[in-house]
């Protein structure tokens, strides 16, 4: 049993102090984590995760997220990316019983932003109200820098499994809710088919005409997206952007006037498995010239040749932009909550 966590006792933060070296700045390692185990009182230890417990952390989310399918190499990219979005850093925990994963709960920090994230987190059901997933977060939020001002839950730039919380998740609301979290927001997931292709040619000659070209990007097109991005849009985007280019062909379409980048779409920067459209982005001047829609179409065509029957278009947004250019419809919707002031 974990009756004892519910006491809410002095805990063993001093070891979670050292681990964080002190400092409360951001530094390059891109993994927090705790220096030891910490075995809290009663039977229930919590460890840093690693991808060895790739296999059981899949069963615990699986086994929760009943209103999501997806694979453990999915699950793999949320917890143990191969990169992070820039200034960030992740870890994860997991509370163990008998050797036995009950617990798990993702988190990001970009202390630059004096900002943290949740990522997932779920509990085994035959350890729920029993102080589980509170346990799991006392111990993360202390790992954060003290300076740390905003939590904020699942919608992580760059890296998120969902832009917030599907709401028929009840028991993770009132957990939230519980802990202090308000929801501030809503956004949507919309979903597009692909059962036919988008025809480009036409609005593509009139763009042309108008001095716009639009092309796929290119690896060489590095220094142009760095021009672009930080002018617009910042660098959670040129990230991405960088990940789209990675992908063979590149995942990533321009719209170019002159020698400058003037809109952007992306695809398949994570989450490919589900057809992951975005982001895009449109400088202000040039919108409402259709050069948008050419850009995602795009996209979805790569998409529907790479063999989706459909395309998430996630985190919108301007939902009457895409089901005007691609007739995507509203499919889930999503809370977001943060949590604002002291962490600790
Ligand atoms: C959300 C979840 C992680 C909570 O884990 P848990 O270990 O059971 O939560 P705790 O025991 O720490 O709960 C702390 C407090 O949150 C609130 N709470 C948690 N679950 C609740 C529920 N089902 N109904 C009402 N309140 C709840 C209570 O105030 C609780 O305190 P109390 O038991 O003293 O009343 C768990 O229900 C779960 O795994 N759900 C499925 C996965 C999920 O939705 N994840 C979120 C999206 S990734």
């Amino acid at each position: 049993m974990f009756s004892a966590a519910r006491g809410r006792g002095p805990l063993r933060y001093g070891i979670l102090s050292a681990a964080r070296g002190g400092t409360g700045r951001y530094d390059t390692r891109p993994v927090l984590r705790l220096k030891a185990e910490i075995m809290t009182r009663g039977s229930i230890t919590i460890r840093n995760a690693d991808p060895s417990d790739l296999d059981a952390c899949f069963a615990l989310f699986a086994d929760a997220l009943v209103y999501d399918a997806f694979s453990r190499g999915l699950l793999r990219e949320k917890l143990w990316p191969d990169r992070w979005p820039p200034e960030m850093r992740g870890g994860a925990l997991v509370a163990e019983e008998q050797g036995r994963i009950v617990g798990c709960m993702q988190h990001v920090v970009r202390a630059s932003q004096r900002k943290a994230w949740i990522g997932l987190f779920a509990v085994a059901s035959s350890h729920r109200r029993r102080g589980v997933a509170r346990e799991l977060f006392e111990h993360i939020r202390h790992l954060w820098p003290a300076e740390t001002e905003e939590v904020e839950v699942l919608a992580i730039p760059g890296n998120y499994f969902s832009p917030g919380v599907d709401p028929r998740y009840t028991p993770a609301l009132a957990w939230l809710e519980a802990k202090g979290f308000e929801r501030f927001k809503d956004c949507v997931n919309m979903r597009a088919s692909l059962a036919r292709a988008f025809a480009t040619v036409d609005d593509e000659a009139r763009i042309r005409a108008a001095g716009v070209a639009v092309r796929r990007a290119r690896p060489a097109d590095g220094t142009l997206l760095d021009a672009f991005f930080a002018e617009h849009f910042g660098s959670d985007w040129r990230y991405e952007a960088s990940l789209a280019l990675e992908v063979d062909p590149p995942a990533l379409h321009l719209a170019i006037e002159g020698d400058r980048v003037i809109a952007f779409a992306a695809h398949s920067t994570q989450n490919r498995e589900w057809g992951f459209f975005g982001p895009m982005g449109t400088t202000p001047a040039c919108r409402g010239r259709g050069v948008g829609r050419v850009l995602l179409c795009r996209c979805l065509n790569d998409l529907r040749a790479a063999g989706h029957a459909s395309a998430v278009i996630p985190w919108v947004g301007p939902v009457s932009f895409y089901t005007r250019a691609v007739g995507a419809v509203v499919e889930r919707v999503f809370w977001r909550f943060r949590r604002r002031g002291a962490i600790r």
